[in-house]
């Protein structure tokens, strides 16, 4: 098996037509994975022709082949004008340079972010199959974690879904300062969503290498200021967008949630082995919609089965952090905090989800 220096050892060939420096040297082949015989990476393409990204990706392909691999993934992206003009040595001046944190939304800038050594702490949140839970437990959870004091980002990466914003109750869209795009904050958390681009309703088809480019977007273009925490509610199941997520996020922590229900379970386990193949340490499953408790008598009704969780913990090695029970936020639209997704503190289920936020700043602050 090749090392990721052996690998930018042999891509160092491939050098920037202009310039003539090494796209290695240049930083513009990233995100080298290597997991048995399969390696995948990222090319950022600093001509946008189709022709020559093409021509590029071919090239890669040819040296790694003679190099001994081929069992390649390879994600393209353009260079955006500011890295193009940074890289070739030209002005920036007169460069809009959207990912410049400026004024009071100075602080990582996204390349910084997105690197292991920010020390933000990313967690994506999974799932097998859709309608489990999963955008619900991510907004509970960021809400509880900056509940907590901590400052916490989540970005809404479901592309078929973006329901963050209405589930958070968030009814404005982020403003532009400067150039730099401001998270919307509700609750303590700063939100980032497809669903703010995209007007009511217009027919959008995105597909996961539209996906990709705009969640780089995300992560270098927005000011997120200063972070602890950063959670991504993934899309659900385990295709392209799934998989291109993990690999933008090599060190990413997973959280993956399913119902109690055997077969959700087994289906998550999926999402869960496809976590564990891109090396991404899972934290550990939460069971939503695990039981109904009755109002009056304080009974507990398993209504969609019972051990779900549990069992996938086990087949995953990990712990099964939470059960949370069915039952809708108890809030009212005329409430100015009014959100349909997000429970209170004090009740059970915010509770719950306090206890989670306790267990991960336990594990990952000392
Ligand atoms: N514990 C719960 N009790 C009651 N309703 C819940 C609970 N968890 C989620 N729901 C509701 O179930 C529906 C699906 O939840 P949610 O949107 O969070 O799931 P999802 O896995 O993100 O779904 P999708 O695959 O559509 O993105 C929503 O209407 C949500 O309000
Ligand atoms: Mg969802």
């Amino acid at each position: 098996m090749l090392t990721k220096e052996q690998i930018q050892e042999i891509l160092q060939p491939l050098t920037d037509s202009e310039t003539g420096k090494s796209l290695v040297e240049l930083q513009l082949i990233r995100d080298i994975m290597i997991k048995e015989d399969r390696i995948s990476l990222s090319i950022v393409c600093l001509n946008p022709e189709e022709q020559s990204r093409m021509d590029l990706e071919q090239r890669v392909r040819e040296l790694l082949e003679a190099g001994g691999v081929s069992n390649v993934h390879i994600r393209l992206r353009d260079a955006t004008d500011y890295e193009r003009a940074i890289l070739r040595g030209e002005s920036t001046e007169e460069v809009d340079e959207p990912g410049k944190l400026k004024g009071h939304a100075a602080g990582l800038d996204g390349h910084e972010l997105i690197s292991e050594s920010s020390g933000v702490n990313f967690i994506a949140v999974a799932s097998g199959k859709g309608g489990v839970g999963k955008s619900t437990v991510t907004v509970n959870l960021a809400v509880a974690l900056a509940r907590k004091g901590k400052k916490v980002g989540l970005v809404d990466a479901d592309i078929y879904g973006f329901s963050i914003p209405d589930m958070m109750g968030i009814e404005e869209g982020p403003v532009v300062e400067e150039g730099t795009i401001i998270p919307v904050e509700r609750f303590g958390v700063k939100v980032m969503s497809m669903g703010f681009f995209i007007r009511e309703n217009s027919p959008v088809i995105w597909r996961g290498p539209m996906l990709g480019k705009m969640l780089r977007q995300f992560f270098n273009d927005v000011g997120w200021g200063e972070l602890d925490y950063m959670l991504l509610d993934l899309p659900p199941g385990t295709g392209d967008v799934a998989l291109d997520v993990h690999q933008m996020l090599p060190h990413s922590k997973e959280i993956i949630v399913t119902t109690p229900h055997a077969t959700a379970a087994f289906v998550a386990a999926r999402a869960g082995s496809m976590a564990l193949q891109t090396d991404h340490e899972i934290i550990g499953v939460i069971e939503n919609m695990a039981y109904y408790e009755c109002t009056d008598c304080g009974k507990k009704d398993y209504i969609f089965g019972r051990g779900g969780g549990a069992r996938l913990a086990e087949t995953l090695h990990t712990e099964l952090l939470a059960q949370i029970p069915l039952g809708a936020p108890d809030n009212h639209i005329s409430e100015p905090d009014f959100s349909p997704s997000v429970y209170k503190e004090e009740t059970p289920s915010g509770q719950l989800f306090a206890e989670i936020a306790d267990k991960l700043i336990a594990k990952y602050e000392h």
